[in-house]
This record gives structure tokens, sequence and C-alpha cells, in this order.
């Protein structure tokens, strides 16, 4: 293995710090092992070549392959159930009630590969049933890594990984392509927009989101970075608005503006 000296891993660890957020400090042995494979791909006999390296890249390919080495893009369909629960019994009504317009903002921010974002449609689709069309669902799904938003575009999945899902949605939103994969339906796909966005990077959006599901993304990020997210989806959520993060992640309760709700459910007052 090569060995990773302290000034590399600082540098290593700054630089991973100021351009997504995430916190390295105690990842050392992870760095080391993970990015031992990734120098000997290239070439490269010490981790200062590679340090050059990913400053030189004007790309920015070099730096989002080191990202999609260094975390995890584990997801699956349904992933803590009692959001979507709680967003067909609580909020699609609350909604129903207080959005005239049926225009509703969603966002999946970190999205992974998708699985995340198709099951909110997925519920979405079971609540408003037949009068779907009259309400403009479209959910905005991101991630910092181009190689999970290609898969979510394509939306294509292994068997065994629908087991969760209802027969029922199952059914109606699956398409077996009969070599031991799923595509999603083409309409449920159209109801989902991914678009590459690092969250470290400022927002600019045209309305404010009514729902933003941020579940095991925060996880890497330190008590700063955090807080600073937190509060920009504060910023850009709408009054009455939800925030759902990862049942493991919890927001310090003081710190946010967000009133909470339950575990990992937090809304902005109206
Ligand atoms: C463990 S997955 C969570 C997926 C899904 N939200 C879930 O709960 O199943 C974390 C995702 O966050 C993304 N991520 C990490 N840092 C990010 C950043 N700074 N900006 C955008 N996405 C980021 C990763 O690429 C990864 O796909």
């Amino acid at each position: 293995m090569i060995k990773l000296t302290d000034k590399e891993f600082s540098e290593f660890a700054a630089m991973v710090h100021s351009r997504f957020g995430i916190n390295l400090a105690k990842k050392r042995i992870l760095i080391e092992g993970r990015l031992s494979n990734t120098l000997r791909e290239k070439n490269l006999s010490s981790f200062d070549q590679y340090l050059s390296l990913l400053k030189n890249d004007q790309s920015g390919s070099e730096i989002t392959q080191l990202l999609n080495r260094i975390t995890t893009n584990h997801t699956f369909f349904m992933r803590e159930n009692e959001h979507f629960e709680f967003l067909l019994h609580k909020v699609l009504p609350y909604f129903e009630k207080n959005h005239p317009d049926r225009d509703l903002r969603i966002w999946s921010a970190g999205c992974s590969s998708g699985q995340e974002p198709y099951t909110i449609a997925m519920a979405m689709d079971e609540y408003f049933g037949s009068k779907k069309h009259l309400w403009d669902t479209t959910i905005l799904a991101t991630d910092i890594s181009m190689s999970v938003l290609e898969k979510g575009k394509r939306a294509v999945y292994p068997a065994d990984s629908l087991e969760m899902i209802p027969d029922k949605w199952r059914k109606k939103h699956f398409v077996d392509l009969k070599d031991g994969t799923f595509q999603i339906s083409s309409q449920l796909r159209n109801e989902v927009v991914f678009k590459p966005f690092n969250l470290m990077d400022p927002f600019v959006f045209k309305k404010n989101f009514d729902l933003i599901f941020c579940r095991n993304v925060m996880i890497y990020f330190d008590e700063d970075t955090k807080e600073r997210l937190v509060s920009k989806f504060h910023h850009w959520t709408a009054k009455g608005g939800f925030l759902f993060i990862g049942h493991s992640e919890v927001l310090n309760r003081t710190a946010t503006q967000y009133h909470y709700v339950k575990p990992a459910i937090y809304q902005k007052g109206v």
C-alpha cells in the first residue's frame, strides 16, 4: 500500500472539506486504503503526485471520481419507510388543502441512483391517483456524482432490489426487461428530473421547495458545514414546508429554525 504522509493527508482533507464540506479527519485509514488502488490505476507512486493531478484538473472529473471513492452511494427503495407513511398520511393531505395552485416543489438532495426520488414519485401517484394530472408533481433529484445520476436516469434495477416495494406499485411502475432487471415506467421517469449539484455551491432556484429530502448525506459533513447547509435549506423551504433527514442524523434543535415534528422530520413555520 502506498504510504500517506501527515502533510499529504492534511492537504487532502483540506481540499475535500473546502470543495465538498466532507470531514475526513477520522478517515485517514479509509483514505489510504481506498485511494491506494486509485493511485495504482493512474500509475502514480505517491499521494503528492495525486494531489497535483487533482489541483491541475480543469475538467473536474478527477475530483468527482475521488468523491465517488470516498463517499458511499448506498441507497434502496422504500428506505426509512416511516417517511413515506408520513408523506402519504400527513404531508400530502396538508399540501392538498394548502396548495390551491396545485404546484408541489419537491427536492431529493443527494438522490444517489434514484431509488429515493422514484419512491417519492410512487407515493405521490398513490395519493393523488386519478387527480394526479391536475398537479405538478415533478421531483428535482440532484447529486454530485455523475455516475449515480446516469443510473437514476436509466432507472434499471435488479429484481431483488424491488422486494420492499408494495406489489401494487411494482406492477404499476416497473417494466420487466426479462434479464433479471426491471426499469421504471417512462411515465414515472418523466416525473423525476436528475441534475448534478454540489450542495456546497450557492443555491439558486426559481421557487422555494415544499419538501426537501436530504437523507444520509449530511453524515459526511462536520457540524458547521451541516448547520450552514440546513440554514440554506430553511431559506429555500416554503412556509409550512418540510425537511426530511436520515434517521441516524440529528439537527441541533437550538441551531435550526425548523420546528421539530418527529424523528428525522422538520417543518418551517407558517
Ligand atoms: C448514502 S447516499 C444517500 C442516498 C439517499 N438520499 C438515501 O438516503 O438513500 C449519499 C449521497 O450523497 C451524495 N453527496 C455527498 N456529498 C455531496 C455533496 N456535497 N453534494 C451533493 N451530493 C453529495 C453522494 O454522492 C451520495 O450519492
